[in-house]
């Protein structure tokens, strides 16, 4: 068993908390997870209160980007069990974000073990309103203080808790990037690494100018494959089936997208999972083949897409159009409230059990 120390707060500040306006990621709960990496293994497991950290300016994490994190969500089952949505899946995936970065991974259990802890410690700042969740925050970053271009030698692991609300609150307009990349083949995209999301960030912000709300990112070598949102993988509905890029390298593993798959799959529905160009994406539109685009992703969840431009050429989907979308949405949703039947073993309950 995983030895947590645990330091309680004295007062917590639940109370302070308005549930009806949580937004995403602004809230954070009580307490937190920290462990540290030093003489080549993991040390000092503990949750302690929520709380602000000294860096020394030469922290190696600031200036060379040995940063990686993951996000999954806590809900509650129908009769008020905390659970976790496939943590495995995530804890997997920022290990291998780690080799990438080679920074070190952090043993399965003693994660899993920690992130149900917090989540026993935090129940009460679980939200139950449809589509929130208390969003967990795994992130790992390099401490040595030290210029030089080397990897770090010692490490911190955090957890944060964070009550939250939907991520987007309304369809979404994309435009698919012709210009800018996010990853090649060969690079990061693969790992959940800071400097990715750093990276989109201008591209972003031009894209908002002219009007959109998110890069549809094509590939690095072409700019012509579809890759991923940024902040969730993407799929496009035809008449006859569902077809979404195929993991290829550079786009994120995405734990939703998974789960979607597995979903469509189990009820007949075809996923392709393939190469997809943007003009193959147009032409399907103009033959009358595309129903709906739609991204996915943990804080995502099923995010519609109201349009997606290329070059001088917008495709619109309204509220007719999404259908699929919509009840993959509400089957997630049921699916972490407990309101369907969990037939793929996504959910973990988190049952008393565990030492706090
Ligand atoms: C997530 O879906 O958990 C993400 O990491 C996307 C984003 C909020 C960065």
């Amino acid at each position: 068993m995983t030895n947590i120390s645990i330091t309680p707060v004295t007062k917590s500040r639940i109370t302070e908390v308005d549930f009806d306006n949580l937004g995403f990621g602004k809230i954070f709960s009580d307490h937190m997870f920290v462990a540290d990496y030093y003489d080549g293994a993991w040390h000092d497991y503990r949750i302690v209160p929520l709380e602000k950290m000294s860096i020394h300016p030469a922290n190696m994490a600031l200036h060379y980007g040995q940063s990686i994190f993951e996000g999954l969500k806590a809900s509650k089952d129908k009769d008020g069990t905390p659970m976790l949505f496939r943590p495995e899946k995530n804890i997997e995936r920022l290990n291998r974000s780690a080799v990438r970065m080679c920074m070190p991974e952090f043993p399965l259990e003693d994660l899993l073990e920690a992130m149900k802890t917090l989540v026993l410690m935090e129940k009460e700042w679980i939200p139950t309103a449809v589509g929130s969740s208390l969003y967990l925050r795994p992130f790992m970053f390099a401490t040595d203080e030290y210029l030089g271009v080397a990897a770090s030698t010692t490490y911190r692991l955090m957890i944060l808790a964070c009550p939250s609300g939907v991520y987007y609150s309304k369809p979404i307009k994309l435009l698919a990037e012709d210009h800018y990349v996010r990853a090649v083949k060969g690079g990061v995209g693969e790992a959940k690494t800071a400097g990715n999301y750093a990276a989109s960030l201008y591209p972003a912000k031009l894209a908002r100018e002219k009007g959109f709300d998110q890069i549809l990112w094509l590939d690095g070598i072409y700019n012509k494959y579809v890759q991923e949102v940024g902040t969730m993988n993407i799929f496009f509905v035809l008449k006859d089936k569902v077809m979404t890029p195929a993991e290829d390298g550079a786009i994120l593993k995405g734990v939703t997208r998974n789960s979607l798959m597995k979903i469509l799959k189990s009820r007949g529905i075809e996923v392709v999972e393939k190469l997809i160009s943007i003009d193959e994406v147009i032409d399907e539109y103009n033959k009358g083949n595309l129903i709906e685009i739609f991204g996915a992703g943990t804080a995502a969840v099923v995010t519609n897409v109201s349009s997606m431009t290329y070059k001088d050429i917008t495709i619109s989907f309204d509220e007719s159009n999404w259908e699929l979308s919509n009840n993959l949405k509400n089957t997630i949703n049921q699916l972490r409230n407990g309101e369907i039947e969990d037939t793929f073993d996504f959910t973990m309950r988190i049952e008393e059990t565990v030492a706090i």
